[in-house]
């Protein structure tokens, strides 16, 4: 990815930054010269007994050294979604290091693949926490900065082809993501004043270690994308106000085909 400057000046805080989906979008931002939160829970070394070892595994620092590496900025946070606390200290020391907050990638999410009958209530609990409530507890810290900025903005949610169809097994993870869907679609609605645009964006199938770890039969066809495929979509995406383009879900794979630069996409 080559630096273009679209993204001058702009700071974002990207969730689930340490690998991943999440670890190449706080890439694509800084290459387009985003000033970059990297948030996740995992800051230096992932324990040995880690599980993400064995799958590349990653660290918000390791994300930030790559964007300082390739001549960006970047400031590793750890930050747990699901707790209030947490995301209140990261939007503080996002805004007394870069001093405000212009784009939201809501990324970090877990699994939650079990058949009903078998279902750990504890499982449920914990993919309910960070798909849904940690995403919109997000917002609820972010928002008060962005709205006092008076600059508009971009917040988006990376969703899954499980809010919206059968997937054997995941129950669970697909009632969470039809939730973020609505709940980031209707909060487009109430922020559309404040100039702050609010989207879901779905990446397709991901090769990542959550992808690996997970058995999900009946995807076997969908094509396997490298999480780089998401860069130019999340770019252009975080370019975005509520007077260009929001309330949308978008597929990645359908960027530049019938959303993107140049297409003009009824307002929902
Ligand atoms: N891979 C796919 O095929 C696919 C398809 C559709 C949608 N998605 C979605 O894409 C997003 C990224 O997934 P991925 O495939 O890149 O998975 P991944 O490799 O497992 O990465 C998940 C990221 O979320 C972070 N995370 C997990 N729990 C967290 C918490 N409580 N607080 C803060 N961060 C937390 C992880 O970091 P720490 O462990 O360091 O906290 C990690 O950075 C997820 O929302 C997922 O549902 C993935």
């Amino acid at each position: 990815m080559t630096a273009t400057g679209e993204l001058r000046d702009k700071v974002a805080i990207v969730t689930g930054g340490s690998r991943g989906i999440g670890r190449s979008i706080s890439l694509a931002l800084a290459a387009a010269g985003a000033q970059v939160v990297v948030a996740a829970r995992t800051e230096n070394e992932a324990p040995s007994d880690s599980p993400f070892i064995k799958f590349a595994s990653g660290t918000i620092s390791d994300t930030a050294q790559q964007i300082a590496d390739a001549g960006g900025e970047a400031l590793p946070i750890v930050c747990d979604v699901t707790k209030s606390a947490d995301l209140q200290r990261l939007v503080e020391r996002t805004v007394k290091h870069f001093g405000r907050i212009d784009i939201v990638v809501s990324n970090a999410g877990v699994d939650c693949e079990s058949p009903v009958v078998d279902l750990d209530e504890s499982l449920l609990d914990r993919a309910l926490a960070v798909n849904i409530k940690g995403p919109i507890m997000l917002c609820k810290h972010v928002l008060p900065e962005m709205i006092r900025q008076k600059g508009g903005g971009s917040i988006f949610c990376i969703t899954s082809g499980a809010s919206m169809g059968y997937r054997e097994g995941r129950v669970g993870y697909s009632m969470s993501k039809a939730a973020l869907d609505r709940a980031y679609l209707s909060l487009a609605e109430e922020v559309r004043e404040h100039n702050i645009a609010v989207n879901v964006l779905s990446p397709g199938r991901v090769d990542t270690w959550m992808n690996r770890n997970g058995d999900w039969p009946g995807t076997g066809h969908i094509p396997m994308e490298q999480p780089d495929s998401i860069m130019e979509a999340a770019t252009w995406l975080a370019a975005q106000n509520a007077a260009t383009f929001t309330g949308h879900r978008i597929e990645r794979a359908e960027f530049g085909v019938t959303w993107g630069p140049g297409i003009a996409v009824p307002a929902p």
